[in-house]
């Protein structure tokens, strides 16, 4: 397993992050465990800030929240200076009742309903990222209503396609999400947002898809927002205040993934920027991006009990944990890989291969195929590393197994921040019709 942050081996090989035992936080909060190293992520955060500070540009870092919206993460990117990206009414609401400041909110999504839409300009978020027609004459109205003016990005497809799982690319032109730009569309929604007295146009996104290595497609994006701003100011006489290229920068999940440096990124999306905005002769607006796997993915192990070892002779090993694809359904849905270790026999040699199962009734629940592990036993514990992003966020209740506890580790001190479900809470909300009950 890699060990990133502040993960580190003890003398007694536990595995300890954050100043803090694997089998200590076990104890104290049982397994499956969601366990963040609060150091690395912020020092994640500084990491972006330094690398814009660098360039001595104006920017806007985003933390993209979807890949993990609880209100501690959002107060600790927050304490970072880092603005917030949310996709839906829970998130905004969580951003709400974390108490940040909704000025450095921004509100994505493909399909924002009306109350959804109240909300944010209710909490007067700072910018609405608008994705399509429908939703631009919705806000018009909805602000129109409330007598308020809401500022606007535009959302734009501009056809650049990202080396990466079909599922998680978003630039190329077929797409559900944004405006697309070839057609013209794009254009139009800028000039449908500077008709309404309601509106306040502001600049553009772009997001081109997660998980990606190469700078390329940044360099590309870079270009067509550009062009883009060049058209408008010729057609409409305005200018572009804010571009933002939204998030997607590669983590290292596994040995073989090598993604480039933060400031690699930033400066190639900054530089980038700042020659193509050169070229067609316009002012710098300020740049805005949002990651969220490459804040919080690193930083983050789940704890698991092995409760079930199985051989198969001459086939394979089966490792079963106590959680699976309701704790991290990544392996299902996109063939992601991870690495584990045996958090509380760290220094023992590594001999055998192994695969190791969810506790779910169905085969896809896998979390790693063929990994090499010290001789394991009932009772140990494995980690799996680099659970950070879309774990929790994407975690369900699937087979009423109930989610488990998130806890923040820094210092040698750990806080519980997510409590671990009950079979309480998973019944809470049933209802049994009443016309049953005589
Ligand atoms: N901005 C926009 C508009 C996005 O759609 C996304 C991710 C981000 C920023 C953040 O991207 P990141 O820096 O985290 O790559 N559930 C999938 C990932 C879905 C990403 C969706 N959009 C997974 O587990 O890989």
């Amino acid at each position: 397993m890699l060990l990133q942050g502040t993960s580190r081996l003890d003398a007694d090989g536990i595995l300890v992050i954050g100043g803090v035992r694997a089998t200590d936080l076990v104890k104290e909060f049982g397994t499956p465990l969601y366990v963040v190293d609060e150091a690395a992520v912020r020092s994640r955060c500084r990491a972006y800030r330094d690398a814009f500070e660098a360039t001595g540009l104006a920017y806007d870092v985003s933390y993209a929240s979807k890949a993990f919206c609880i209100q501690a993460m959002c107060r600790l990117v927050a304490e970072e200076g880092l603005s917030l990206d949310v996709v839906s009414g829970g998130e905004l609401y969580t951003a709400h009742r974390a108490g940040i400041n909704m000025q450095r909110v921004h509100f994505h999504g493909n399909n924002k309903s009306v109350a959804e839409l109240e909300q944010a300009l209710d909490a007067h978020i700072g910018y609405f990222v608008v994705d399509n027609f429908t939703e631009l004459a919705r806000l018009a109205q909805l602000a129109q209503a409330k007598n308020r003016v809401a500022n606007v990005m535009i959302r734009m497809t501009p056809g650049v396609v990202a080396d990466t799982h079909a599922a998680i690319a978003t630039g190329q032109e077929d797409s559900k999400f944004g405006f697309h730009l070839k057609s013209g569309q794009a254009g139009e929604a800028v000039r449908l947002t500077l008709d309404s007295p309601h509106l306040n146009w502001i600049g553009v996104h772009v997001h081109i898809g997660s998980q990606l290595f190469s700078l390329q497609p940044y360099e590309t994006a870079a270009r067509h927002v550009a062009a883009f701003a060049h058209t408008i100011k010729t057609q409409y006489g305005q200018t572009m205040r804010h571009a933002n290229l939204g998030g997607g920068f590669g983590i290292r999940y596994t040995a073989n993934d090598v993604p480039c440096t933060t400031s690699q990124y930033v400066h190639t999306i900054a530089r980038s920027l700042q020659q193509a905005f050169m070229e067609v002769q316009l002012p710098m607006p300020t740049i805005g991006i949002e990651p969220g796997r490459s804040i919080i993915g690193e930083a983050g192990t789940t704890l698991y009990t092995i409760g079930a070892i199985k051989t198969i002779p001459h086939v394979r090993t089966y490792v079963a944990v106590d959680g699976g694809m309701t704790d991290n359904p990544r392996p299902a849905l996109y063939d992601s890989r991870y690495e584990a270790m045996v958090a509380n026999r760290g220094h023992d040699e590594a001999t055998q291969c192994v695969s190791v199962a969810g506790k779910c009734c169905e085969s896809g629940d896998m979390l790693l195929w063929d990994v090499t592990l010290p001789e394991v036993r009932v009772g140990d514990l494995l980690a799996v590393s680099c659970t950070g992003a879309y774990n929790y966020a994407m975690a369900s209740n699937y087979n009423r197994l109930p989610r488990p506890a998130v806890v923040f580790v820094s210092a040698g001190q750990a806080d519980l921040v997510v409590e671990r479900e009950t079979y309480d809470h998973l019944v809470a909300r049933d209802r049994i019709p009443a016309r049953w009950r005589t």
